[in-house]
């Protein structure tokens, strides 16, 4: 049966299916519950050193549904990040280290653009034992208003200031969360690299529109009959979201990659893997089928893995970059295979012609 373990960062991963910061790691139970039930790491729901200034709304979830079944394809969130206290998530995040000390914890961080606070966030969190910070530069909605998350991310200048800021006292590896809200992935992943960054997590949510109510003429989630731009995920998605951590692993060959975006199944992960991600995280679809879709994952994967011959998953990752290449290289290498086959042709109809002589020779004998 094939080693689903990988190592990243010098971080030991059982599997590469992480639980990414969201709802599903929102406090010590839940991902003590996870860990329980196997998955490979977790990235905590994201904290700052003051909840007392994160207001969420309720509602905040909004979902497009197919057509035709009635899935959910698309899911808008205009949820913030953790609004329970910073000193209760560091007692949390060392009681979690302590009952699973095998497993990896990853802790999702965000602050406004000051160095005092980044410094103090980094220090004070990795105290707790956690095994990595995640930076969230890139949530979409509600924290850029205070200059936070997604306004970071969409500045490579902001990014390697922070990212340095971090690794300037970090004891720990660091990944930096980047946006898809941006025209060039590479830009933001290169500037994190650049900084120290040990490793990029993407795709953070997308920042959309799910729907106008025709009835009520209200955009939806509607709170109190208004709502705002919110950040898409679930299925819908994953092409975008590979398309990102495709780009950002050839840019960034020296990081490791954290991808996500829509994963639902073991074949999504696989195919992240095969961009260039060497852990895959999950947010909506556990939101949606429970935290026991774990087994699935790595039932899929370890299949896929022997029906396939790979004895580890690291030698899975990046396999399918380098049949990504040009435009103009995709036309060259399409006249050249035509004008192969227009040569083995001829060659066919010569033979033919030959064959035919042959037979008319023959007749005519
Ligand atoms: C309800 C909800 C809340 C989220 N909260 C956070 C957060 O606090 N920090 C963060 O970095 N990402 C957050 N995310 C983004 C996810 O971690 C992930 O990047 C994104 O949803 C894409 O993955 P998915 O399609 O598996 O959900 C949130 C996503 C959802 C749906």
């Amino acid at each position: 049966m094939a080693d689903l373990s990988i190592v990243v960062d010098g971080m030991k991963f059982q599997n590469p299916f992480m639980l990414a910061s969201g709802p599903p790691g929102t406090n010590a139970r839940v991902i003590c519950k996870s860990f329980a039930l196997g998955w490979g790491g977790i990235v905590c729901k994201t904290i700052s050193l003051d909840s007392n200034l994160v207001h969420n709304t309720v509602p905040r979830y909004a979902k497009l549904k197919s057509r035709i079944h009635n899935e959910i394809i698309g899911f808008q969130n205009i949820e913030l990040i953790s609004d329970r206290p910073f000193e209760v998530w560091l007692d949390e995040l060392a009681e979690c280290k302590q009952k699973h000390p095998d497993k990896i914890l990853v802790a999702s961080i965000m602050e406004e653009c000051h160095k005092d606070r980044w410094i103090e966030i980094t220090e004070r969190t990795q105290e707790t034992g956690v095994d990595a910070l995640e930076l969230n530069l890139s949530c979409p909605h509600g924290m850029p208003e205070r200059k936070m998350g997604g306004a970071m991310g969409q500045n490579p200048d902001i990014i390697e200031e922070v990212v340095g800021w971090v690794k300037s006292v970090s004891t720990i590896p660091v990944w930096s969360k980047m946006t898809p809200n941006v025209t060039d992935p590479k830009v933001g992943a290169l500037a994190a690299v650049k900084a120290g960054s040990d490793g990029v997590s993407a795709i953070n949510t997308i920042l959309a529109i799910t729907g106008i109510d025709i009835e009520t003429l209200r955009p939806v989630p509607t709170v109190e009959g208004y709502s705002e731009p919110g950040g898409y995920s679930a299925q819908a998605v994953r092409p975008i979201a590979l398309r990102h951590v495709m780009e950002i692993a050839r840019a960034c060959p020296d990081a490791s990659i954290s991808g996500m975006g829509g994963i639902e199944t073991a074949e999504d992960a696989i195919q992240f893997m095969l961009v260039g991600s060497h852990t895959t995280q999950i947010c909506t679809g556990a939101m949606l089928q429970g935290y026991g879709m774990i087994e699935g994952l790595c039932q899929g994967l370890s299949k896929w893995m022997d029906r396939k011959g790979f004895k580890s998953v690291s030698d899975i990752v990046g396999l399918s970059l380098p049949y990504f290449t040009t435009h103009a290289d995709l036309v060259e290498r399409q006249r050249r295979a035509k004008r192969e086959k227009a040569g083995q042709s001829n060659r066919d109809n010569m033979w033919k012609g030959d064959i035919s002589k042959e037979t008319d020779t023959l007749v005519s004998d």
